[in-house]
């Protein structure tokens, strides 16, 4: 079965386009089980139709990760049509369980809503920093997070094809 997956962060121009192409360059050079649908998407309306941040793009381009989507907002068909809404801190967490909470569907068929950081196994974040108003190494450390983050999801997603 296809697993759904959205990440989640204020801007969608730094942290969740990059997560998304992290996962999808996992996914093209990792054995996996499955198919998946990838996306991104902010919790601002700011950016959209942008592209990722050049900052960013540059720094995922050096590990060989290519970040093509443009920004755009989450809405509430987003909470049905994917499985896991992965948020990058505690503020877009907060967000995308109000809107889950002022929407009127049934529990069972909205997307579980976690926290990316959880998938962690190298690092202890329960968050991953905004990196919009500092300096480079900010994008290097968030692409850290995000590697170990995502390897740990697919790992996780890749079990549960199993059983
Ligand atoms: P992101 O970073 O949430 O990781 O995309 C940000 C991008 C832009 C802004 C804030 C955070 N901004 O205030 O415009």
């Amino acid at each position: 079965m296809t697993q759904r997956l959205l990440f989640v962060c204020l801007g969608n121009i730094c942290r969740s386009p990059a997560a998304e192409g992290i996962f999808v360059h996992l996914l093209k050079s990792s054995e996996h089980n499955g198919d998946y649908l990838v996306e991104s998407a902010g919790t601002g309306a700011w950016h959209v139709g942008n592209d990722p941040d050049s900052r960013m793009r540059s720094a995922a381009a050096q590990r060989g990760i290519h970040l093509p989507s443009k920004a755009r907002q989450i809405t509430k068909a987003d909470l049905l049509k994917f499985d896991r809404i992965l948020t990058m801190d505690q503020d877009n967490f907060d967000q995308v369980c109000r809107m889950a909470k002022q929407s009127n569907f049934d529990q069972k068929s909205m997307a579980l809503i976690e926290p990316i950081t959880m998938y962690c196994s190298k690092f202890s974040a329960t968050s991953v920093p905004d990196p919009y108003y500092g300096g480079e190494s900010g994008f290097e450390d968030v692409l850290d997070l995000l590697e170990d983050a995502c390897k740990g999801l697919l790992a996780f997603l890749s079990d549960r094809n199993h059983s």
